[in-house]
């Protein structure tokens, strides 16, 4: 990366997890697999749960160190299965996801569904299997990564209504378990190069440079972005921060430069 451009930064922030054990879910790939070794590198013990055989292959490379298991985050059983055989997290992302391209009216409700079960009872799932843990040792933090999709329409609508739910349940946690020294807080990202990326770039190489020109920051988001905020949220520098939503976007929803200039008549000047 190059950091004498605008909006690259200086650098890594740095944080300290020695002893404390994280729990990323969908950590196989993009987001996850990043935060996972962001949790790592600062001295967690970390457990990836992860379905795709071939990403969770990536992550045992990737991270070594990492413990990784093949439990579905719409299993209940199987979480409640992986806690009691892992023990109780300190920290817990709820990442994983899936997010189709179906057209709404042709969608088949078992798609809608699936996008609805995987993208938020995942996460309840997996905050009903934690929580004991959690509250029992009066100390714990759930980050959510959720999307600027909850917020405004982009496509996607049944993902995009799970990240909504997904952003309520955040506050719900939050609220119900602060006093017994659980937080709970949201990452709405805006676009991220990932491999969820992968097929649309194929078709469409171009897709995330011109994505660019609709950020402020002129640029699409990297999984170290995504990952440095979910390491502040579960550091103690957040500790006095829960209930809300963090959004990383680059200035995505700040505003609209491109219309702000079509309004005005002229054009949008920064454009890359
Ligand atoms: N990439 C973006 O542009 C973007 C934008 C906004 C928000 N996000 C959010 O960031 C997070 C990570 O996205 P990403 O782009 O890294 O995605 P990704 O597709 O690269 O990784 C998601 C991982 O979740 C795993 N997964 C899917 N279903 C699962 C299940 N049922 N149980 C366990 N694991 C499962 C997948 O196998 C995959 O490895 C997601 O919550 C996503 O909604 C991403």
């Amino acid at each position: 990366m190059d950091e004498s451009e605008p909006g690259q930064g200086r650098g890594e922030a740095s944080f300290d997890f020695t002893g404390r054990r994280v729990l990323v879910t969908g950590g196989g790939s993009g987001v996850g697999l990043a935060t996972a070794q962001a949790f790592a590198a600062a001295g967690a013990e970390v457990v990836v749960i992860e379905v795709n055989a071939a990403a969770a292959a990536v992550a045992r490379d990737a991270v070594p160190e990492v413990m990784v298991d093949a439990v579905d985050v719409t299993d209940a059983t199987g979480l409640r299965e992986l806690v009691s055989a892992r023990g109780d997290f300190d920290v817990v992302v709820n990442n994983a996801m899936i997010c189709g391209d179906d057209d709404f009216l042709s969608a088949t409700p078992e798609q809608m569904r699936r996008e609805i079960d995987v993208n938020l009872m995942g996460p309840i799932l997996v905050s009903q299997a934690v929580l004991p843990g959690m509250i029992s040792r009066g100390d714990g933090v759930i980050v959510n990564i959720s999307s600027i999709n909850a917020a405004l329409h982009l496509g996607n609508e049944a993902y995009s209504a799970a990240k909504s739910g997904l952003q309520s349940l955040t506050r719900s946690i939050a609220t119900e378990f602060g006093p017994a020294g659980v937080r709970c807080n949201t990452v709405a990202l805006g676009t991220v190069e990932t491999p969820a990326w992968t097929q649309r770039r194929a078709a469409d190489p171009g897709v995330l440079a011109r994505l660019s020109g609709w950020y402020p920051l002129r640029r699409v988001g990297t999984v170290a972005d995504a990952a440095a905020a979910v390491m502040f949220l579960a550091s103690d520098a957040a500790r006095w921060v829960t209930g809300t939503v963090l959004t990383v976007d680059g200035g995505f929803t700040a505003g609209n430069l491109r219309m702000s200039a079509d309004i005005r008549g002229h054009d949008d000047q920064t454009a890359p």
